[in-house]
């Protein structure tokens, strides 16, 4: 069985806007030692499902087992295998980063010298020892996520519950923060993580599970789910936008389904069945016509193709509402 188990889950919040279905219907099943993403737009359930995971909050219908503990029957049970960082953390601003890691191990009932030894040890893992004497109110936005990632592992969870972890984050701390997880996962923790980062998902996740409005709508490696959406796109840069409309011909020519077409008609890409002859046959066709080429070559399907194919949005879009809002 997998160590973490979701069965026909929902969830309905009353508004004064209306009722909001959060979840409907959501299944997710999670292998022991691997990492699972979840992965879809603002608003999708992500949050709602791991906070039912995590016993924050009851699910209206539905069932679901951590480590084969029901979360519903013994919530407490659950609490003692996990550890969850994310959007709903709750830090002490007013605290150093030591003092907030100590907290947390008296929440478990580590005792105050244990909790105070493992704090330390995690300050010093989490490179934040020139920190940890300080307020976390003055810590910076990645000192900040390595305080909330460390004060979820002060328990020595086997399961890990990531909400976001890395939303806000400058590339380097992303990264650096990819590669603690990556660690922990070598240990042999179990890793849900949500994101809306597909390149996360990309690094990180061993499998995905793209949700939208509260239930799963593709799932597999990120292998599987780029190879659903089919084999390569050929993509071609014009040096001049007057020959957009007789390449366009040409791509469909050798393409299957749309042509997109960007950068004010200079370039142009289409999904092809096999790459190489493709682009060859492309490439042909364009020079006999005399048609000046900046660029030229093939793409495999990205995590953002399988996005826009199962959302029907790209996922950049997402971001720009996030910051709008
Ligand atoms: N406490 C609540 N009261 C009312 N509506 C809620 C509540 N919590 C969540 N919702 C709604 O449920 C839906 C799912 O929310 P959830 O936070 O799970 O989404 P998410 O995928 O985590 O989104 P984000 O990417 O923005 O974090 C949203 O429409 C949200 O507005
Ligand atoms: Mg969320």
């Amino acid at each position: 069985m997998s160590i973490i188990e979701a069965d026909g889950l929902t969830k309905t919040y009353s508004t004064r806007s209306g009722t909001v279905h959060a979840l409907a219907g959501l299944d997710l099943s999670v292998p022991e030692g691997s990492v699972k993403g979840l992965l879809g737009p603002n608003g999708a359930g992500k949050t709602t499902t791991v906070k039912v995971l995590n016993t924050l909050i009851k699910p209206d219908s539905g069932t679901a087992t951590v480590d084969g503990i029901d979360v519903a029957s013994d919530p407490q049970g659950v609490r003692r295998v996990i550890g969850a960082s994310g959007q709903y953390a709750a830090v002490d601003e007013n605290l150093t980063g030591l003092e907030n890691l100590e907290m947390v191990g008296r929440l478990y009932h580590l005792g105050r010298r244990k909790s105070r030894a493992r704090a330390k040890e995690l300050i010093e893992a989490f490179d934040l020892s020139a920190a940890g004497n300080r307020p976390v109110k003055g810590f910076s936005g990645g000192m900040r996520r390595r305080i909330d990632l460390a004060g979820a592992l002060v328990n020595r969870p086997r399961i890990l519950f990531l909400d976001e972890p890395t939303t806000g984050l400058d590339p380097a701390s992303r990264l650096g923060l990819w590669e603690t997880i990556s660690d922990l996962v070598k240990g042999g923790t179990t890793v849900l993580l949500t994101t809306q980062y597909l390149e996360e998902a990309d690094y990180l996740a061993d499998h995905i599970s793209v949700i939208d409005s509260g239930h799963v709508i593709a799932e597999g490696t990120a292998d599987e789910l780029k190879a659903q959406i089919g084999g390569h796109r050929v993509v071609v840069t014009l040096v001049n936008e007057s020959d957009s409309g007789v390449s366009r011909e040409i791509l469909s020519r050798h393409g299957s389904g749309e042509i997109n077409v960007g950068d004010g008609g200079r370039k142009l890409d289409v999904v092809v069945d096999h790459g190489p002859s493709a682009l060859q046959a492309v490439l042909s066709d364009l020079g006999e016509a005399q048609i000046a080429l900046h660029d030229a070559g093939m793409q495999r399907p990205t995590l953002d193709d399988v996005f826009l194919t199962v959302t029907g949005h790209r996922a950049e879009d997402n971001e720009d509402e996030k910051e709008a809002s």
